[in-house]
């Protein structure tokens, strides 16, 4: 079997579950599975369409293929998702990053930048950093004006992080252990990001689509959602600097009662931003 002959039958089974999963991107997922494999680029594929698969590689592709069939989200799958426009190595210890989040980062930078025109350097840190992809993202646009620490309650997820650092090269970031901010000594921060849990634990979404192999761990949250968000904005003055912003990922109905959460006199009036999908998904406050 070449690989033409291999992409138009894995296009056409994953065509047929289509209608049990919508999540199935029959054309693309076929193809990407066919360049994990084979370790061609998409033009490569194109170019040698005619080469024929080895059997150890027919037989690979196809448990590959059962995988995506099951639903398994392509990125556990190959290993790699990227953000951000970098490479990311992810795993089931926790969440794939999502477009979505880059928004938080476009937000902090902004705010990170303005701080720049009177501090020489920044201290960042990035609360459940699950793959760093905040981390690491903030620091390939700030370079040596940030050191970013990265935070995570899972350990597995810290190694994969520290691993993702050790492949961009990035020493600026260094990555913890940690229960929020238990770890933390008596460092302060300038800018405090994260996107923590913040779904609600009877949130039918849970069911559908890649969320059914991430773990609940990195998605579910109590209170509706809002017990981390709670926790972070509550203990976060004690750990930013004077005028230091925290910057909060949430879900699109959540907007008002974050808002509510930074109601308290340590900060200033909190603002919320939106999503590409025009959803209010980001809400941040400075302290006062
Ligand atoms: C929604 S995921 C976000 C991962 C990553 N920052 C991103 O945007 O792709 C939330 C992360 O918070 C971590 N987490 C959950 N509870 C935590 C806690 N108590 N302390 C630190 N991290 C926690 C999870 O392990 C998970 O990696």
């Amino acid at each position: 079997m070449n690989y033409t002959q291999w992409l138009n039958s894995a296009t056409a089974e994953l065509a047929k579950n289509c209608q049990f999963d919508p999540y199935l991107n029959p054309k693309t997922d076929a193809n990407l599975l066919l360049q994990f494999v084979t370790k061609r680029s998409k033009a490569s594929i194109f170019a040698f369409a005619e080469t024929e698969l080895s059997n150890a590689e027919q037989q690979q592709l196809a448990e590959l293929l059962q995988r995506r069939l099951q639903g398994e989200p392509m990125a556990y799958i190959i290993g790699e998702k990227e953000f951000w426009s970098l490479p990311l190595k992810v795993a089931t210890s926790t969440l794939i990053p999502r477009p979505d989040t880059e928004r938080l980062v476009e937000v902090a930078l902004d705010f990170a930048y303005k701080r720049l025109d009177f501090c020489e350097n920044l201290q960042i840190l990035d609360l459940g950093t699950g793959t760093g992809a905040i981390a690491l993202a903030l620091a390939s646009e700030l370079g040596k004006k940030a050191q970013i620490i990265g935070v995570d309650k899972s350990l597995n997820a810290v190694q994969l992080a520290q691993q993702n650092r050790q492949n961009l090269g990035f020493s600026q970031v260094s990555f913890l252990q940690s229960d929020w901010f238990d770890s933390l000594q008596n460092d302060t921060f300038d800018i405090i990001v994260s996107n923590p849990p913040y779904i609600d634990k009877q949130d039918e979404n849970l069911t559908q689509g890649d969320v059914r192999f991430e773990p609940l761990s990195a998605l579910v949250a109590e209170q509706q959602g809002l017990s981390d968000l709670q926790k972070i904005i509550k203990n976060a003055p004690l750990y930013l600097k004077s005028e230091g912003g925290l910057f909060l990922e949430h879900g699109w109905q959540q907007a008002e009662q974050v808002q509510q959460l930074f109601s308290d006199s340590l900060w200033h009036e909190p603002k919320t931003e939106k999503d590409y999908g025009n959803n209010d998904r980001v809400t941040w406050a400075i302290l006062r």
